[in-house]
């Protein structure tokens, strides 16, 4: 097992399948002399560091390894059941699916505050993670997704699932099986561990996820608006190419209402602002040159697919002066 927080220096930049494989080789075999016979413990997000890690495990422990699938409610369209399909029904995985979208929204109701949702988000996040974990019986390890830039950066993108603040009962052994990789080793290697693209080449996704989009105190209608315009969002750029070639790109609604007209009556609802940029470090970001006619082309959808929705808006500005997310 390598230890420290140094990429050793003669390990070689992972660039090819096949450096992949000897890379995901030689974990197999550490893996395997960490952890003996023992019992590991992985958060589950499904983005891809997280889901690397437990594909890794999963071919060198199997069913040794309990992921932990908290459900915020605050994800994405589709997202919980992707997790549920790629790691229990493909990989068969020992998956704990924890629904805890009623206890977070009920937390959340009537909560303003940017700060503050962040901090009932990630509280809350690892109160539901301790709890499954008291569940089980004799686990000795935690597994991580850490990656080298969390180690050696301190740059605004942070894992907010990270689990650092886990009371004295629970602290495990950590397993850190891709510490020392760079994102775009992580990416190759969960290539080779056959993740699908879609986890693979995820765009980046806050902690508090669709939390901080809704803006102002989260309402369930409000929440379910931002899920289903950025579901609309992402089709239309994945069927026009523009997947994967945007770095972030998302939809948000803000806590206001204004005037529209729909089937010939006075429409009072909330607008829908897309955001796509582009950025090196997310410490800057530029505006993506969306065709105009596809901007329309979503806006149609948008209005006449979600409920409560009468406006569409594009947000123009680089960062600095806005930030990417809104709050
Ligand atoms: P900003 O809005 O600061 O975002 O320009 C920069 C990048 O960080 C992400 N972001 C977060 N990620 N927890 C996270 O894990 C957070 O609370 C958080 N806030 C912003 C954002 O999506 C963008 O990629």
């Amino acid at each position: 097992m390598i230890t420290g927080n140094v990429r050793p220096a003669n390990m070689e930049r992972i660039t090819t399948p096949e450096l992949a494989k000897k890379f995901i080789d030689e974990q197999i075999v550490a893996l395997r002399e960490q952890i003996g016979d023992g019992k590991v413990l992985l958060a589950l997000s499904g983005g891809v560091d997280s889901s690397v890690v437990a594909a890794l495990l999963i071919k060198a422990v199997g069913k040794q390894l309990v992921s932990v699938h908290v459900n915020h409610g605050l994800l994405r369209k589709g997202e919980p059941e992707q997790v549920i399909r790629v790691f229990r029904d493909e990989m068969n995985a020992n998956l704990v699916y924890v629904d805890a979208t009623d206890r977070f929204l009920d937390k959340l109701a009537g909560v303003s505050d940017p700060e503050q949702k962040r901090k009932i988000i990630g509280g809350e996040f690892i109160r539901v993670f301790e709890e499954e974990a008291r569940k089980l019986q004799g686990v000795k390890f935690l597994a991580q997704g850490t990656i080298y830039p969390d180690i050696v950066e301190s740059g605004p993108v942070k894992s907010h699932h990270n689990v650092g603040g886990l009371p004295e009962d629970l602290k495990f052994e950590l397993v850190e099986p891709i510490k020392f990789l760079f994102k775009d080793e992580v990416r190759m290697v969960g290539h080779e561990l056959g993740l699908p693209d879609a986890m693979n080449y995820r765009q980046p996704f806050p902690g508090p996820g669709l939390g901080v989009r809704c803006t102002g105190a989260i309402t369930r209608d409000r929440l379910e608006a931002v899920r289903e315009s950025d579901a609309i969002l992402r089709e239309e750029f994945a069927k026009n190419g523009l997947e994967g070639k945007v770095w972030q790109y998302f939809t948000l609604i803000p806590d206001f209402k204004s005037t529209g007209v729909k089937n010939n009556q006075r429409a009072w609802e909330w607008p829908v602002i897309i955001r796509a940029v582009n950025t090196r470090d997310a410490m800057t970001a530029t505006v993506e040159n969306i065709p105009f006619e596809l901007l329309q082309h979503i806006t149609n959808r948008i209005v006449n697919e979600v409920p409560g929705v009468n406006r569409v808006l594009y947000d123009l500005t680089p960062k600095p002066t806005g930030t990417i997310e809104w709050e």
